[in-house]
């Protein structure tokens, strides 16, 4: 894979020299070019903002500098041949949530280009016009709002990467993760098996290889339904076991035609 990411901070994105990542860049498995957005301007003091038409507080990344970076970029690959539009990333607080379903699409791509706006954001015109050459994705990470793409880009890169043929050794080790399954990760626990007078839960210590996996899911409904009950709604229940749908009875869920119902408790309102 092929991953451009254009910048007003190419340092910021350092980190992808490192761990995993960096070693699957030093393997050939990822190709990641960084583009300081200021090389793209042509005035003395490298402008690459300026006030919003319409008022208002801060500023706004003005277009042509862009337009010169992503041409660069796609120019690149001009005589390559018959290749589809590149997806252009735009990470923005009003973008598309970016999930690990997202993840697994996007790791399937040729190329991804990565726009990081600062201050405002950038000109609506540059969107409008990238389209001609990109499919553009504007892609949230989450709702709050960063400074400016990089955060977003690191983390985005570091979770398509990660699921690129041979960048991580163990590939069993993408099975079993959350959201793998639209269900969070079970606990996991390590030696030794008594520790500060806390023990780890007898099962695993069994050698039961089919208690274990049971015990796993189960632990991984009761996270979910605690720390993320709004994946339950998505989550196909029309599988679920005997002993499973036992488990969500008493997280206070009944399966409904395939799917899992919060039951209405009294005092509810
Ligand atoms: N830029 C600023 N805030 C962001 C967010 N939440 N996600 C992606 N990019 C951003």
């Amino acid at each position: 894979m092929r991953i451009d990411v254009v910048s007003i901070f190419p340092e910021y994105l350092a980190p992808l020299e490192l761990s995993l990542i960096g070693k699957a860049r030093q393997d050939g498995l990822l190709q990641l070019n960084v583009h300081d957005l200021r090389s793209f301007t042509t005035d003395r003091h490298r402008t690459v903002d300026d006030t919003p038409y319409g008022g208002g507080a801060g500023m706004v990344m003005k277009p042509e500098p862009w337009a010169k970076a992503l041409e660069e970029i796609v120019g690149a690959r001009a005589g390559e041949g018959g290749a589809a539009k590149p997806i252009l990333i735009v990470p923005s607080p009003a973008g598309e949530r970016f999930t690990q379903s997202i993840a697994h699409e996007l790791a399937e791509e040729e190329q991804l280009v990565f726009a990081c706006g600062r201050y405002e954001g950038i000109d609506e015109r540059v969107i409008e016009w990238a389209s001609e050459h990109f499919t553009v994705r504007p892609m949230s990470l989450g709702d709050y709002v960063l400074n400016g793409g990089e955060v977003a880009v690191l983390a985005m890169v570091e979770a398509i990467g990660r699921l690129l043929p041979g960048v991580v050794g163990n590939p069993e080790s993408l099975v079993e993760e959350s959201h793998s399954d639209g269900l969070l990760e079970y606990p996991v626990y390590t030696k030794p098996s008594s520790w500060r007078e806390r023990e780890v839960p007898a099962v695993l210590l069994s050698g039961n290889h089919g208690k274990i996996a049971q015990w796993r899911r189960h632990e991984q409904f009761r996270r979910t339904a605690e720390r993320r009950p709004d994946l339950l709604a998505d989550f196909d229940a029309s599988t679920l076991t005997r002993a499973d749908r036992e488990v969500f009875a008493e997280l206070g869920y009944d399966v409904v035609d395939g799917r899992l119902e919060r039951r209405v408790l009294d005092g509810d309102a």
